[in-house]
């Protein structure tokens, strides 16, 4: 299908040297795209690299170390990719982390980190990305938000609003970069059974909740995320701008 052909497309993924992050980089790079790992553990991220190349062949997997919340590394990652290996066509932002804390017992420390990593990266490697696609005329920005980008639950109070800051950055960068030819949308991914949820997956009470309120009877799997992803990473979404698509077993849409 030459829509969702993505042959010759380097993809940045963020946090992607595991979880749903590694899911969305296979699946990009099965769809013909030259993928680039990010991470800031390097040899998990060569790990991950190795892995991955071993199904994609020689020279469709790189990787690139650095931390999505510094500013400085950011601007010199995005810098060497383009100088070095070409033209960042596909970027998706998908680094996050989680603490799950009251709001009245949530250390300011922990707010500001979540904010930075959820919310702040995705501004600052997005406007790096940005920088480059505006000057080409075309480029996809994908951000990972979360069910939470609408939704709130108790002790996830930071998480909840950076995702919904996300949502709405997405709309901002639509606002200022679709254009010159980017589409920028999100992915809002429902309970997704990866490291991060491992916990609530072991959790019998947690487990039951999600099981309960997902039509679909089970908790999603990153490979759920790849058919969205490349969508919205191809020319099948040219004219799709700043939308966030649910994919989360209907959860969302039931009470
Ligand atoms: N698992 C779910 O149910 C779920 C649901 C909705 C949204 N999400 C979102 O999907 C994304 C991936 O989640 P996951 O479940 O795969 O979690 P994960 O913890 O397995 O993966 C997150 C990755 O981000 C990396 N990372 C963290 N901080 C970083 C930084 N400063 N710089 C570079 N990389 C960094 C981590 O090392 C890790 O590899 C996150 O944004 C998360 O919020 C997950």
């Amino acid at each position: 299908m030459t829509l969702f052909d993505l042959t010759g497309r380097i993809a940045l993924v963020t946090g992607s040297s595991r979880g749903i992050g590694n899911a969305i980089a296979a699946g990009l790079g099965r769809a013909g795209a030259t993928i680039v790992l990010n991470g800031v553990d390097k040899a998990r991220l060569e790990a991950a690299r190795e892995t991955l190349q071993q199904e994609l062949g020689p020279g469709k997997v790189l990787a690139s170390a650095f931390d999505v919340t510094d500013a400085a590394q950011v601007e010199a990652a995005i810098g060497d990719i383009e100088s070095s290996h070409g033209p960042i066509a596909i970027l998706v932002n998908n680094a996050g982390i989680q603490r799950r804390v009251p709001l009245l017992d949530l250390a300011p420390e922990d707010w500001d980190l979540v904010l930075a990593t959820n919310l702040t990266s995705a501004f600052l490697v997005g406007r790096e990305a940005a920088r480059y696609m505006t000057a080409r005329g075309h480029g996809k920005i994908i951000n990972i938000c979360s069910i939470q980008a609408e939704l709130a639950r108790p002790t996830i109070g930071a998480y909840t609003a950076s995702k919904g800051g996300l949502r709405n950055l997405t709309r901002a960068m639509t606002a200022e970069w679709a254009t010159s030819g980017i589409q920028i949308n999100a992915i809002a991914p429902g309970y997704i059974h990866t490291q991060m949820t491992q916990p609530l997956v072991d959790d019998e009470a947690f487990n039951s909740w999600v099981l309960g309120r997902t039509p679909a009877d089970r908790w999603g799997t990153p490979e759920d995320l790849i058919g969205p992803a490349v969508w919205l990473a191809s020319d099948a979404s040219n004219y799709v701008n700043g939308q966030t698509v649910f994919i989360d077993g209907g959860m969302s849409v039931v009470v």
